[in-house]
């Protein structure tokens, strides 16, 4: 996107356009990233005209790539109450006319569905009996709302990986530009890829290469289900920040891995539901913006694959920065484009602009956690703009957790995320 079919100088790299293979076609460098919208339609699952209206509103504000909040591939295995899922093709209009919205609002927009399943990071009261790699919990603080899953067996896994590709195969009949396989924060890809979450001793777990075989067979089913055109793209975790977890070399490997099989595009964020480090959990404050812009520097000397970064982006300076630096061809955003639906316009038009996301509290920390204000607030904001009114970045912690048990109901209260 341009102003006025000028390319701002203040961020010329911010406003190219980015087509390397004739496959991504991005009109400029911003990537909305995913952020679980919670408003699917309860009982079905199926996204809404509050979707619809959403993404409009993001298409139109100038982002380059809109990816969906995460789409579920089983019914049986949501992350949360209100999310979308896309199994089979019963209502497969409701999911063109999402895409459709995208495009009417700008066809220059692209836009992407992620898919996920969540493993073990499903809470006890929508899956009392969750499935992941091994039998192992999730840390202390989390027992209460997330029962202990049991070992996936092998015919279920070969199941599950068929089941991303079919996801995948509806999202692109349904009209959508590209997929994206949800690999980060602590879910199902992620539990494998984790050699403390992953204690298999199969052809699944053990070694790097054994824990990695879930997602590159799910790549691959994926890819041979879209065909050679259509972009895939990953979502991966630069490092779980958790001992044990998964880190360092073997997450450089992956991106080996992914780029020799052909992946069109490598999103960076970091962190799951026991160490939060995808919306900045562990900076400091006054550290700078990008929180994993150093791996990703890193990880460009081993990949031609574009990169997306995401976490922490707020001025349009640091963006361009970020850029300019060659460690990455996207920035990817999330909280800020709940504030400012309009960013990619306001960034394009003003040198200064900065979005400031601050940490929405009650003043007690134990109910802010319980509330879990760091994402309900967000929520809050697509909630408005699905119901046509602009986002309240001024909204106090107090109304925030009104508005979601107006919304939500019982659950609002029922621990859900981290
Ligand atoms: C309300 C909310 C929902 C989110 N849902 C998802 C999701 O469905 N899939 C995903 O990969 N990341 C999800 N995230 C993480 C964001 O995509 C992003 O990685 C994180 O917020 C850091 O980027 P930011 O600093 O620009 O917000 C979510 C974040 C928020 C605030």
């Amino acid at each position: 996107m341009t102003t006025h079919g000028q390319t701002p100088e203040h961020a010329p790299i911010l406003f190219s356009s980015f087509d390397p293979q004739g496959r991504i076609a991005a009109p400029n460098r911003i990537l909305k990233s995913a952020m679980s919208e919670v408003m699917a339609e309860q009982g079905v699952f199926l996204p809404t005209d509050a979707h619809y209206r959403v993404y409009e509103r993001w298409a139109a504000g100038g982002t380059g790539i809109i990816v969906t909040g995460n789409v579920m591939i089983d019914r049986a295995a949501l992350g949360e109450p209100g999310n979308v899922v896309l199994e089979d093709d019963t209502h497969l209009d409701r999911f063109a006319a999402w895409a459709d919205a995208v495009h009417r609002a700008n066809p220059d927009a692209r836009f992407w569905m992620q898919i996920n399943h969540p493993g073990k990071q499903s809470p006890k009261f929508l899956t009392p009996a969750p499935v992941a790699p091994s039998a192992v919990a999730l840390g202390a603080g989390l027992q209460a709302s997330f029962a202990t899953p049991r070992a996936l067996e092998q015919a279920e896994i070969e199941a599950l990986i068929l089941r991303y590709a079919t996801t995948a195969a509806l999202a692109q009949r349904a009209g959508f530009d590209g997929v994206q396989i949800h690999g980060a924060h602590g879910y199902l890809v992620s539990q494998f890829l984790s050699p403390h979450h992953n204690r298999r001793t199969d052809d699944w777990g053990g070694t790097a290469e054994n824990r990695r075989r879930f997602v590159m067979e799910v790549y691959r089913a994926v890819r041979q289900a879209v065909g050679p055109d259509f972009p895939v793209s990953i979502k991966m975790n630069s490092a779980d920040f958790q001992k044990g977890g998964f880190e360092g070399e073997e997450a450089y490997d992956l991106i080996t891995a992914l780029s020799d099989e052909g992946i069109d595009l490598i999103e960076i964020s970091g962190g799951n539901y026991e160490s939060p480090a995808m919306t900045g959990a562990r900076q400091s404050s006054g550290e700078r913006e990008a929180y994993f812009l150093d791996f990703a520097a890193e990880a460009r000397k081993r990949t031609d694959v574009p990169l997306a970064v995401t976490g922490g982006f707020r001025s349009v300076a640091a963006m361009e920065a970020a850029l300019a630096s060659g460690a990455t061809d996207f920035v990817g955003i999330a909280r800020a484009l709940t504030l400012d639906p309009e960013l990619p316009r306001h960034a394009a038009a003003d040198p200064a602009y900065t979005r400031e996301v601050g940490r929405p509290s009650t003043g007690i920390r134990k109910l802010d956690i319980m509330f879990m204000l760091a994402i309900t607030y967000y929520e809050t904001q697509i909630r408005r703009m699905g119901q046509g009114k602009d986002p309240d970045p001024g909204m106090s912690a107090w109304r925030t957790v009104l508005a979601n048990a107006w919304a939500l109901g019982k659950a609002a209260f029922s621990k859900r995320r981290a």
